[in-house]
């Protein structure tokens, strides 16, 4: 294993939610809980890689000999990734980056004067496609979480952003975030790979095999 192509090189991997603050003691998030990116930061390790971890607020332990950077927010997400993007040759967004983010954080906690509230939200950086659009760039590898049509919207996830790769996994009640297990697809631009259904830690232990694979094949001419 560690004489493969990932074998010494930096892989800068996303993982967990973010919190985007609404007031000094309130955020929006979501139902991530970190178990993918954090799987294949241990399987990237299991290659050989230099592995960092940018790494949203989870409750997990990090693997031994990965650096974690650990952030909050969807913009100090961003600037961490783009403060180590030139330096790494392999990058994977795995994080469930919040897509919009409250306009203005209130500086005091808001108080329930009135009946309705209103929370205006702004998008909010798209690492990922900046990672992509970067010069130079790492090989870059997506995810693409979906509740329908998986295979069709990461084909087109992966021209939009520009990446090398791209993960599919279908979302919904029983399936996806905050549990052990988990079902990929894998997408390239000239191909295309069915991961199974197993646990993350086997999937991501698949994936970076694969992201290896092609990876090795990019950068050997
Ligand atoms: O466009 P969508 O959010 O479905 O894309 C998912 C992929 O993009 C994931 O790999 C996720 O980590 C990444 N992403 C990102 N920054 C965002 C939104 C998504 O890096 N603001």
């Amino acid at each position: 294993r560690r004489n493969g192509a990932l074998a010494g090189r930096r892989v800068l991997i996303t993982a967990g939610p973010t919190r985007e603050a609404i007031d000094p003691v309130r955020f929006l998030s979501n139902r991530s809980s970190g178990k993918m990116g954090y799987a294949l930061a241990w399987a990237a390790r299991e290659a050989g890689a230099e592995v960092v971890l940018v790494s949203g607020p989870v409750s997990l332990t990090p693997p031994a000999g990965v650096e974690v950077v650990a952030v909050e927010s969807a913009a100090q997400m961003y600037a961490q990734v783009m403060a180590q993007v030139t330096d790494c040759d392999v990058f994977i967004g795995a994080a469930a980056v919040a897509d919009y983010t409250p306009v203005t954080a209130a500086g005091q906690k808001i108080k329930k004067h009135r009946d309705r509230l209103q929370l205006e939200l702004v998008r909010t950086p798209d690492i990922l496609a900046a990672v992509a659009g970067h010069r130079p760039r790492p090989f870059t590898v997506g995810f693409a979480a979906e509740t329908e049509r998986v295979r069709e919207y990461a084909r087109d996830k992966l021209a939009r952003k520009g990446l090398d790769l791209i993960a599919a996994n279908p979302v919904g009640p029983s399936q996806g975030f905050d549990r052990d297990d988990n079902t990929l697809w894998v997408l390239w631009p000239g191909g295309e790979r069915d991961l199974g259904t197993a646990s993350k830690r086997e999937l991501a232990r698949r994936l970076i095999t694969l992201i290896g694979e092609r990876y090795g094949q990019e950068n050997s001419t």
